[in-house]
């Protein structure tokens, strides 16, 4: 008889054996910004996770820091009275998400990578991620809009600028806006493969960013597609991208799995906030075993080809490995 089970005798030889693992290095923590002073506001869908005012984020970053998360990726909740339908704020000089980006970069230099969001929901009063008029999403009007918020971003020293909208053709105006700009190093991380999810319902709620009128199903890709991923993809690569995104992760392995076959370009994988709060929830009523499930959840996406994870959990996970 063969017997795989030797394999699994002892957790020393486990250990030795396993072929997957998940360095904190790897993880990126998403952080909530909102204007103002001494604010730790809580999100009620996502427990253990909070919207700072930039005195408190800092302080949030050097606990990371201490426990050996490096990479931030940032989202700003802004008041709804700055909110208008060409998201004019998310490039005005006094937009606090700009300072809190500054403010980091400053205190931290090369030892923290920034990595923001380009996209026009978080401040679009229409809560979509382009220009709307007459009820549809405005492709190429919106790439302006996308340029300049990127190039916003690298002024105040980003390392790298996530375009989370899908528009087509954003990655290769992007590109071209910073390099024209002068930020030829600033690079690009793109959500190549952005669904159009249930599982994004507690950020939206975290940021308000919930669409006003219709959904984003004509330009966030259909769920029951794996083909048009990888198209998705190499038109990203092609137009400039440094890294390819999949969200969100667990629902879509396959496509993870898919991207790390078929791409050079490092894959990262966002585990969005409805895969957080499911499994907090089931935690919180005892259904499940919250660590456990959360270093499966985490492993699973690194296992299925993600080299980068993105997750809610970044900071527990960190934690439950001092
Ligand atoms: C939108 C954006 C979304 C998320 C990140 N950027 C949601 C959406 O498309 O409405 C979701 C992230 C999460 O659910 O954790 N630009």
């Amino acid at each position: 008889m063969i017997r795989p089970r030797r394999n699994r005798k002892s957790k020393a030889i486990r250990d030795l054996v396993q072929e997957t693992r998940l360095d904190i290095k790897q993880l990126v923590y998403p952080l909530f910004i909102v204007d103002g002073e001494k604010k730790k506001l809580s999100i009620e869908s996502m427990p253990g996770i909070f919207k700072f005012s930039i005195d408190e984020l800092l302080l949030e970053i050097a606990d990371c820091v201490k426990l050996g998360i490096h990479s931030f990726i940032l989202f700003p909740s802004v008041d709804a009275s700055k909110k208008d339908t060409t998201a004019s704020y998310s490039y005005a000089a006094d937009n606090f998400y700009l300072k809190a980006i500054e403010q980091i970069k400053t205190k931290y230099g090369e030892e923290v990578v920034v990595i923001t969001d380009v996209a026009m929901d978080p401040y679009s009063s229409d809560g979509h991620d382009g220009v709307v008029k007459d009820g549809k999403i405005l492709n190429d009007e919106t790439l302006p809009i996308l340029g300049k918020m990127a190039v916003a971003q690298a002024k105040v020293g980003a390392d790298i600028i996530g375009p989370s909208d899908m528009m087509d053709g954003r990655v290769a105006y992007i590109r071209e806006a910073l390099n024209e700009a002068g930020y030829t190093d600033t690079s690009i991380m793109s959500y190549a493969a952005k669904y159009a999810s249930a599982f994004y319902g507690p950020f939206r709620d975290a940021l308000d960013s919930t669409p006003g009128e219709g959904d984003k199903k004509t330009y966030q890709m259909n769920p029951a597609n794996s083909i048009e991923a990888i198209r998705e993809a190499e038109l990203d690569e092609l137009e400039g991208a440094d890294f390819l995104m999949v969200k969100p992760a667990l629902p879509y392995l396959d496509i993870i799995k898919s991207l790390k076959d078929n791409f050079d370009l490092p894959i990262v994988a966002y585990n969005v906030s409805g895969e957080y709060s499911m499994l907090k929830a089931a935690a919180e009523k005892g259904w499940l075993d919250e660590k456990a499930v959360m270093e499966e959840s985490l492993l699973s996406i690194r296992r299925a080809g993600a080299d980068i994870v993105i997750s809610y959990f970044a900071k527990e996970y960190a934690m439950t490995r001092i």
